[in-house]
């Protein structure tokens, strides 16, 4: 850790750090960007996402397996970050609704390179997205493969399956997609047949095959990873016209000081066992491991109260603006923006309080960490969220009328 300190956090890395008393993030000051653009902002790192997409390149280039990548915008849609995603060249996009698909389009990715994937579509969904000829589609239910059908006879698709098997992280159940509940995402073992003489009946090709069974997964779920796809490719064995497998996204980062960050070449060497030497094409599409760690948000902290046993730091932006937390239960890390006393002295137990910070809803699950050490904050402080880029402004709401925030991408 080029710090230039001698004791690191777990959060720590080169591009978001300490410098002398203040946080920085790609170089940048953080709070002097939070006191001119105003707060609630959410700032996105290019460079970050860019590195985060490359990594995913050299693990998967060193298999020698045939593969294309689409970012999952659905995590993140702020148009900047899509166009420069786009300049990367690294990816496509995989859209789950017709206006995705028209936003992709309107920040350049031709439809070719837009993988379409969605659940409970209407037939005007289905005549949107079929205006783009050479969408990738991949269908989610009998439903859909008979819906493309009567539109469109002939035309070659990909099928969702569901394995009844999950990855996702920790023990959140919400965050797996498939597995013991049953889920509303793609097609069961039982449906399997009917799937495939539905699209014979109609002359549709089933070249794909796609399966996201969950979000969050790190090293220690790549066991029952790996068994979800012999599972799935299991099911495959009946379609002769079988091209590419897409595995969704789902690939995790580390929440905790316990979450070890997931092993890319432990990842990529199970990619391997399974496809090479096949001919298959790998397909994948994460948006959290793109965006989430390119991206913060910063409040500012309203009031410093003690309130029975608890000290409460409210800040300027509640569960509406980055849902996860409240959500899903997944941790989250506020920090100081600025310390009063050097980084070492900063975070030592002498100096910090456990504290309750919560957001500005009137709804008793706005609250953002507890039990949360923290240096001492006052009101005016900038507190900085970190893992903040994926589903958090993409899922905002205008609950309680408090909507409102800033976005910016730092493109250096
Ligand atoms: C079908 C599909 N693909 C990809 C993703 C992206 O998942 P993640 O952001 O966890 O990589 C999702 C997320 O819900 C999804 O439903």
């Amino acid at each position: 850790m080029d710090s230039g300190q001698s004791t690191s956090l777990w959060w720590e890395r080169p591009d978001l750090r300490y410098e002398k008393k203040h946080l920085t993030f790609d170089d940048s000051l953080l709070e002097p960007l939070a006191r001119s653009m105003g707060t609630p902002l959410f700032i996105y790192s290019s460079r970050r996402i860019r590195h985060n997409l490359e990594r995913l390149h050299t693990a998967l280039g060193k298999t020698g397996t045939l593969f294309s990548l689409f970012y999952a915008m659905k995590a993140n849609r702020f148009q900047p970050l899509l166009t420069f995603i786009k300049s990367t060249g690294l990816c496509g996009i995989d859209a789950c609704s017709p206006e995705e698909v028209f936003l992709a389009r309107a920040c350049g990715f031709q439809p070719e390179s837009i993988s379409f994937t969605a659940t409970s579509l209407s037939s005007q969904d289905l005549d949107l997205i079929l205006r783009h000829d050479s969408l990738i589609i991949n269908c989610d239910s009998i439903s859909m493969i008979r819906k493309i059908g009567e539109r469109c006879p002939g035309r070659e698709i990909g099928i969702r399956l569901n394995p009844a098997m999950g990855v996702g992280y920790g023990e959140v159940d919400l965050l797996r997609y498939s597995g013991d509940r049953t889920t509303k995402f793609g097609i069961y073992r039982e449906q399997f047949d009917e799937a495939v003489d539905t699209a014979r009946a109609y002359g549709l090709p089933i070249t794909r095959i796609h399966f996201h069974t969950g979000c969050g997964y790190l090293t220690s779920q790549l066991e029952t990873w790996s068994r979800i796809i012999t599972t799935c490719l299991d099911m495959a064995k009946a379609l002769p016209q079988l091209q590419t497998v897409n595995l969704g996204g789902g690939l995790g980062l580390p929440h905790t000081p316990h979450d070890k960050p997931l092993d890319l070449e432990a990842w990529a060497s199970v990619i391997h066992s399974h496809f090479s030497g096949t001919g298959i094409r790998v397909e994948l599409e994460p948006g959290d491991f793109i965006v989430k760690d390119s991206g913060i948000l910063l409040l500012e902290v309203n009031m410093v109260e003690k309130k029975q046993d608890r000290i409460f730091v409210g800040v300027n932006g509640g569960f509406n603006l980055a849902m996860e937390p409240a959500f899903y239960s997944l941790p989250c890390e506020p920090l100081p923006c600025s310390l009063s006393v050097d980084k070492d002295l900063a975070f030592t137990s002498e100096n910090m309080t456990p504290v309750t910070i919560a957001g500005n809803i009137n709804e008793a699950l706005d609250i953002w960490a507890e039990n949360h050490l923290l240096p001492p904050m006052a009101e005016g402080d900038i507190l900085a969220l970190i893992n903040a880029g994926g589903y958090a402004s993409a899922m905002s709401s205008n609950h309680c009328l408090r909507g409102a925030f800033r976005e910016m991408i730092l493109v250096g």
